[in-house]
């Protein structure tokens, strides 16, 4: 073409980048790369390799390694024996490194980017202006973190090794998210890349090792086989995990009962939607960035159009507009919209969708101006309108550059679509009106909302999701909690087994001939109300003695079925005013201390504890229930100042309706600690007592039913802990369990949270200290009550 002919047509050139130096550094290892381990590439042995592919050309870029099993155990060695020491070194020099490896990534910033793009396709521009400064951004954070972690974080302490797997759609930005946290906080890492894209955490682990003591970073490469060996390694701590959702729930049955951590960042289907007062040119913009960023290739993608159907046609005449002018082309073009998607077999699945879904209806539109190369595996920006809200379309993760539209007519309508996914990781509001974008920001489940605004990052903003998008924060004050434990908890012993249980089944025998006491009838308390068990079956249960201390009911399936309904159902405890919440928390102290004498006899009775241990019991019991009081109106959020036109508010929301499976162990503390944890931050509980407190939880409800408690806040379900807690976990409408008991316990628990991918908490079988309560103790309580919306808003100019 002529320069006069570009000028008529108004059509772009090519800018292609350089890709001299990346090809170089390839050629500098011949395109073949092992491990990288104890600080240096590991040697060629007789593993398997594979070859990753440029996604814009189909060429093959390199050779890789799949590592066996050893190859992931001398990882693990590696950073175990890195640890103490990288701990050791401290905060400020642990800042020292992580400042080096920002720099790093912006003296070779260049090389990186290019690097990024010929690996994974994308196009240069935004692996050049978002994924490597994004990267050193995180880094430099965190060097901020550990900084300030000897003198702000001090009753808390690392995991230790961490195994982290991301996948492979930011290959450098998911090693940053991950690493930099873990490192700044005192663990060391392995890192497993995806297959697709390993080169560029190969080169950050070489460059790093320049300074970075040998050990501290280890990245083994292959596919997901290599994950489960890392997964299933009985010497990492922690896991965190990003990718999809069903490898996701393997990972959480992987390491159910084996005391791991995990975080899972998953997959997305988020809505993105308009108002009829929105700014439509700007909300077209919007959608490009939220659905044809990365091809769409993007966990938090707004791949779900929700217009207003009042202006739904102008919309969707004027996005079909835009999408005519989407260029699409070789990743390392300048002027390039979008590029390649990332492997055939990706192509594969989102034709695939998309064949099949539009068979169930919806429009499907392209454009024509849309030109394709003709090697490499592209598919051209895509919009599916007139989709059914129950379709496959809408409901399926499709990860590629296809938008699918709804309408709807009110507000609440626009929520209830918004909500009606299995996912909740971010949500996309445009409106003029500040105060409809703030009426429905609150509403919608999901762990990020941006007003008038799609996709925005930063380390300062904590990033994950809700139900099956996942669990856990990253960046921001909340992720780097996700790599640390309170000492305490840490330290703890392992819980001794073989408590006897207290239950009987033995007839008391009563031989002396006087008016017995009035019969005391125990029965379960749900919706606010005392229910007889639906089995209508109660157990008679013993004293530290052995002797008859009374008797319990014995809740079944459907007692536990109707509880999580009633604490489902208890909206006004959720929506209380934080002022309301911490009264009633007094409030239902003053009411029990009336109540003293009789409980601390019960308690010593059933736990065999003197009275004057169970009297202290008892005391600490109401000391937590004003700690927690206490914490209920200042637990507050924040309000984030990232580099950006904007504020994030970080709102601290309560997880909705938590299972309490409540331990033996200083039962009436225990017990009352959980609650009041739970209930001060707005959830609403579904609460298992511990065997040693069944008799005091009947008590307990009493004093609940006079203390201004709404009904179904807090609903007690006496019987067969074990099987009850199994309901709980099984049960899709309930958003957490927190287990408290044997190991057992926590291993049934995590390994059935499964089906909703619902959060789980407990003491992994260790011995608890309830009394001796620090700071960070209290602070783990109140992370577990609540999960942090990021709301981002437009602000200042
Ligand atoms: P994936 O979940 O299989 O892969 C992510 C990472 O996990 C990779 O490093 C992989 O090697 C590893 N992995 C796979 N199986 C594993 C196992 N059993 N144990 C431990 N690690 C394992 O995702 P994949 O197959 O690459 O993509 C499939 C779909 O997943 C995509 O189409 C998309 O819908 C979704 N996805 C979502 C992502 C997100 O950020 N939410 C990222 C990548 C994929």
């Amino acid at each position: 073409m002529t320069v006069t002919d570009y000028f008529m047509t108004m059509q772009y050139g090519t800018a292609p980048e350089s890709d001299s130096a990346a090809r170089q550094w390839l050629a500098q290892h011949r395109s073949r790369f092992t491990h990288f381990t104890a600080g240096r590439f590991t040697k060629p042995g007789d593993n398997a390799t594979f070859e990753t592919l440029e996604p814009a050309t189909g060429q093959v870029l390199a050779t890789l390694s799949q590592a066996s099993e050893s190859d992931v155990d001398a990882a693990v060695k590696a950073a175990r024996k890195a640890q103490k020491g990288w701990l050791a070194m401290g905060g400020h020099g642990r800042a020292r490194h992580l400042y080096s490896l920002a720099r790093m990534l912006q003296k070779y910033s260049r090389l990186f980017a290019v690097l990024e793009s010929l690996d994974n396709g994308k196009p240069i521009r935004e692996s050049r202006d978002l994924d490597v400064p994004l990267a050193a951004r995180h880094f430099l954070y965190h060097a901020g973190m550990a900084q300030l972690q000897d003198t702000e974080m001090t009753q808390w302490q690392p995991y230790g090794v961490v195994g982290q797997i991301i996948p492979w759609n930011f290959p450098l930005l998911m090693l940053a998210w991950k690493v930099a946290p873990a490192l700044a906080s005192g663990n060391t890492v392995v890192l497993k890349p995806a297959e697709f894209t390993s080169l560029t955490a190969l080169l950050f682990a070489e460059l790093a090792a320049r300074t970075l003591p040998a050990g501290v970073l280890n990245v083994v490469t292959g596919d997901g086989t290599v994950g489960e060996y890392l997964v299933g390694h009985a010497d990492v701590d922690k896991i965190a995990f990003t990718g999809s959702t069903e490898v996701g729930r393997l990972i959480r049955s992987q390491t159910a009962g084996s005391g791991k951590g995990l975080t899972l960042e998953l997959g997305g289907k988020s809505p993105f939607i308009i108002f009829d007062d929105a700014d439509i040119d700007s909300a077209i913009e919007g959608i490009v960035d939220a659905i044809w960023f990365n091809q769409g290739q993007v966990c938090c993608a707004g791949s779900r159009l929700l217009v207003q159907e009042s202006v739904a046609e102008r919309v969707h005449a004027r996005l079909r507009d835009r999408m005519k002018t989407l260029r699409v082309g070789p990743s390392l073009d300048k002027n390039i919209d979008m590029s390649a998607i990332i492997d055939p077999t990706q192509l594969q699945r989102i034709r695939q969708l998309v064949k099949d879904g539009v068979r169930q209806g919806g429009e499907l539109w392209q454009a024509t101006e849309t030109t394709l190369p003709e090697i490499g595996t592209y598919y051209p920006p895509t919009l599916i309108t007139g989709v059914q809200p129950a379709s496959t379309l809408a409901q399926e993760e499709i990860f590629g550059p296809v938008l699918v539209s709804m309408t709807f007519r009110t507000p609440q309508e626009a929520v209830e679509l918004a909500n009606n996914t299995r996912y909740g990781l971010a949500a996309s509001v445009w409106s003029e009106n500040i105060n409809l974008a703030l009426d429905i920001a609150p509403k919608l489940r999901c762990g990020v909302v941006w007003i008038n605004a799609s996709n925005l990052f930063d380390a300062s903003v904590g990033f994950g999701g809700v139900r099956e998008s996942g669990y856990g924060r990253e960046g921001g004050l909340e992720g780097i909690y996700e790599y640390l434990r309170p000492v305490s908890w840490a330290k703890a012993p392992a819980l001794k087994t073989g408590r006897k249980d207290s239950r009987t089944s033995a007839v008391p025998v009563q031989n002396e001939f006087e008016v017995p006491g009035i019969d005391r009838t125990a029965k379960l308390y749900i919706g606010g109300k005392q229910v007889r068990p639906d089995g209508g079956t109660s157990v008679a249960v013993t004293d530290s003695d052995g002797k008859f201390a009374g008797e319990i009911a014995v809740g079944s399936r459907k007692d536990i079925r109707n509880a999580v309904a009633a604490a489902r159902k208890a909206g006004s405890w959720q929506n209380a005013t934080t002022f309301n919440r911490s009264q009633v928390l007094y409030y239902l102290a003053e009411n029990l201390s009336y109540r003293a004498e009789e409980l601390t006899r019960r308690l010593a009775s059933t736990s065999g504890a003197s009275r004057k241990d169970a009297t202290r019991e008892f005391e600490l019991g109401l000391e937590r229930l004003f700690t927690f009081a206490a914490w209920a109106d200042k637990y507050d959020g924040r309000v984030h100042t990232p580099p950006l036109r904007g504020v994030a508010l970080a709102v601290n929301e309560p997880i909705g309706v938590i299972g309490v499976i409540c331990p033996d162990e200083s039962p009436w503390l225990s017990m009352i600690s959980l609650i009041a944890a739970g209930m001060a931050m707005g959830n609403s509980l579904v609460l298992i007592p511990g065997n040693q407190a069944a008799l005091l939880a009947t008590d307990l409800y009493q004093v609940l039913e006079t203390s201004d408690v709404p009904a179904g806040a807090v609903n007690i379900v006496t019987g067969d802990r074990l099987e009850l807690a199994a309901v709980l976990a099984d049960h899709d409408d309930v958003d957490s369990v927190w287990a408290f008991g044997p190991l057992e316990l926590t291993e049934l628990i995590q390994k059935r949270s499964v089906g909703n991918l619902k959060r789980t908490f407990g003491n992994e079988g260790k011995a608890i200290d309830w009394q001796q309560w620090t700071a960070a103790d209290i602070q783990l309580l109140l992370r577990q009550a609540t999960q942090v919306k990021n709301i981002w808003i437009p602000y200042g100019d």
